[in-house]
């Protein structure tokens, strides 16, 4: 049997993705990379497998199928949605990478936790549509080690702590491109504006999102489920640096604040080590040269996507996954130029005040719901 970490990657053709594959490259005898899931790129999966040797192989297109098979005789090659998801269930899958984008996400996440490995969580649409369902099953010790690095920081905070301890959540926020804009100014934002992060570089999705501050959003209820707080308790707070990656205070007043370099291959990283810690990708900061250290308020009137995500939170029941669902198809019609960065929140704002409020109780449920909202935010767009 191999004493390496044996570990499945969804999405491994994606930013996430990548970069886990490069901490796995640094790391060849404690990771061994089995299995690997990705959407549409089926070149760069098939580079990605062989260069690996990886045995599992899936593809959500089932278009790319017959072509992954062929350029890769030693692999199993499975296709279609299911398939991604399947990869997650396998036997000599130790840990698996959920680095999906969006609520198609959340099958994956189930199936892990179902089968008791460990899931490290970049995926937080998974929480936020179905958070409930997730953390019901995550029953079990390092059940999931977050990846976000907000989420990352505030777990290491939280380590050897009791949980009746913490008094506040402080969620760190960059900003976006757009820190300091207007809402009127935002109006006209092109999309090329809009993807060009002031500090990190990611997916497409991420990338609006964080550029409208739904990503804060998302994260304040992907921490309200990780945790287990109430949205009372945690508090967003803009570091344009992003040099505080998150805090966590306790009730005696002490805070304790996780920094650290920029470089999502840290918290990836840390998701494959834990407990232990392996050698930095990266330079530490140098605090003597670091420099100020700044914060701020977000600009809830400029940035209406933040208050829309914290206000479906606090409703919670099915109401996340409506929010999330409009979100995605509104982000995708920016993305393709048809619609304005502003009808991003007027869109999700139409959709969450058109729904139909339910408890949440299955999977099947958030499906109908996501399916529901995507079609009210096309016909609203
Ligand atoms: N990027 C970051 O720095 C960062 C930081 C924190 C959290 N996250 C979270 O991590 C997740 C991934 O973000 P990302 O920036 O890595 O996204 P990304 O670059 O867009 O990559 C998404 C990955 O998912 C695959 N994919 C998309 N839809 C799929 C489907 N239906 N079935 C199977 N595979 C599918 C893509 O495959 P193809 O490209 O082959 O189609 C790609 O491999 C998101 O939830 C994001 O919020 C990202």
């Amino acid at each position: 049997m191999s004493s390496r970490l044996r570990i499945a990657i969804l999405g491994s053709t994606g930013s996430i993705g990548r970069q886990a594959l490069d901490v796995a490259s640094r790391f060849p005898e404690l990771i061994e990379v089995v299995a690997l899931a990705a959407g549409r790129n089926a070149a760069a999966l098939g580079q990605q497998a062989s260069h690996f040797n990886v045995k599992h192989v899936a593809i959500a297109e089932p278009a790319l199928e017959a072509g992954l098979a062929s350029a890769l005789p030693d692999a199993e090659v499975t296709s279609g949605a299911g398939a991604v998801v399947e990869l997650a269930t396998l036997p000599e899958v130790d840990l698996v990478l959920n680095a999906l984008v969006g609520a198609a996400g959340l099958r994956a996440s189930v199936a892990t936790l179902k089968t008791r490995k460990r899931l490290a969580l970049a995926n937080k649409e998974s929480l936020v549509v179905g958070g409930e369902l997730v953390m019901a099953l995550a029953t079990y010790p390092n059940a999931i080690i977050p990846v976000d690095s907000e989420h990352s920081a505030i777990f290491q905070c939280l380590l050897g702590e009791p949980a009746e301890s913490v008094s506040r959540i402080w969620l760190t926020a960059s900003g976006g491109p757009f820190r300091g804009r207007d809402r009127a100014s935002l109006a006209s934002v092109t999309v090329a504006e809009a993807l060009a992060h002031p500090r990190w570089t990611m997916g497409p999705k991420i990338t609006i999102d964080s550029s409208t501050l739904m990503n804060k959003g998302l994260e304040a209820i992907e921490a309200r489920h990780l945790f287990g707080v109430g949205y009372d308790t945690i508090k967003i707070v803009v570091h344009p640096q992003s040099c505080i990656h998150s805090m966590v205070e306790f009730a005696d007043g002490s805070v304790k604040a996780h920094l650290g370099a920029t470089d999502m291959r840290i918290p990836i990283q840390y998701a494959l080590s834990h407990p232990d810690r392996w050698g930095a990708p990266v330079p530490p900061v140098d605090f003597a040269t670091l420099g100020t250290l700044d914060f701020e308020e977000p600009d809830y009137d400029a940035f209406p996507a933040l208050t829309l995500a914290l206000e479906a939170g606090r409703i919670a029941g099915t109401m996340p996954t409506a929010m999330n669902a409009a979100n995605e198809v509104a982000v995708a019609a920016f993305l393709s130029g048809e619609t304005g960065f502003m009808d991003i929140p007027r869109t999700v704002e139409a959709v969450m005040g058109a729904h139909d409020l339910q408890a949440l109780e299955s999977i099947e449920q958030v499906e109908a719901v996501d399916e529901w909202a995507r079609a009210k935010a096309r016909e609203t767009l």
